[in-house]
């Protein structure tokens, strides 16, 4: 695939899950290999642009010219994701971050003696609308999981969150998506859309970066 000339431009990329600390020894997080992330993150450097992945944990290689910051809880995720967000250029959050975090982190491993346990949990800090609302906001593009109503939702999270960009992906289709290397997404911002169809990741990815930089190039 044909990849647009993005020299000179800093792209600041999420990718991959975040855990959150339940105790010493256990965590909550979200189903999500990062590969889609790295893909992106990929495509953008082979573009020619400068390149910074900040990472949940995932078990995958830094792309080549990629710099890598390494997260590991949607807080940690947010001040590097804010620090970096203020001197990028194209923001694409393609993170699963934890939408809450238990309230506190027991200090010493929780013992299984109750046959129930309650735990309580807090909302985590939404990135993607945190950087939408800088004052000097990048190119934004965020991402959807969606399992029904993808277009409608979609378009809902495109408003809500002030984006520029969204790629949905419909997690109910079959070999698709999930820790696949292969997907398909239908892209949508506020004056069009587009479908592309089942593909690898890396395909997709370069797809996608090509549509960015088309309508990253309009708005500035
Ligand atoms: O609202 P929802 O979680 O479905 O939005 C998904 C998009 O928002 C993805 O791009 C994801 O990376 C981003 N997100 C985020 N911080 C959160 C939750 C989601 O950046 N706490």
């Amino acid at each position: 695939t044909h990849l647009p000339d993005m020299q000179g431009k800093r792209i600041v990329i999420t990718a991959g899950p975040t855990q959150e600390a339940i105790d010493p020894v256990r965590y909550m997080s979200n189903k999500s290999s990062g590969k889609m992330g790295y893909a992106i993150a990929s495509a953008a450097a082979k573009a020619g642009a400068d390149v910074v992945l900040i990472s949940g944990p995932v078990s995958l290689q830094t792309p080549v010219n990629v710099t890598r910051v390494d997260v590991v809880s949607a807080q940690d995720m947010h001040k590097a994701a804010l620090v970096e967000a203020n001197t990028a250029d194209i923001f694409i959050a393609c993170a699963a971050v934890a939408d809450y975090r238990p309230e506190s982190v027991a200090q010493n491993k929780i013992k299984k003696t109750s046959d129930e346990l309650t735990l309580t949990f807090v909302k985590n800090p939404d990135i993607l609308k945190d950087v939408a609302a800088l004052p000097t906001a990048p190119f934004t593009v965020g991402f959807a999981a969606e399992s029904q109503n993808v277009e409608e939702y979609a378009r809902k999270k495109l408003a809500a969150k002030k984006l520029n960009m969204i790629a949905a992906n419909d997690i109910t289709a079959e070999g698709l998506g999930f820790n696949s290397d292969n997907n398909a997404l239908h892209v949508f911002w506020p004056e069009g859309d587009k479908q592309l169809p089942a593909a690898s990741k890396r395909e997709l990815a370069a797809a996608l970066i090509g549509l960015i930089a088309t309508h990253y190039n309009e708005n500035n």
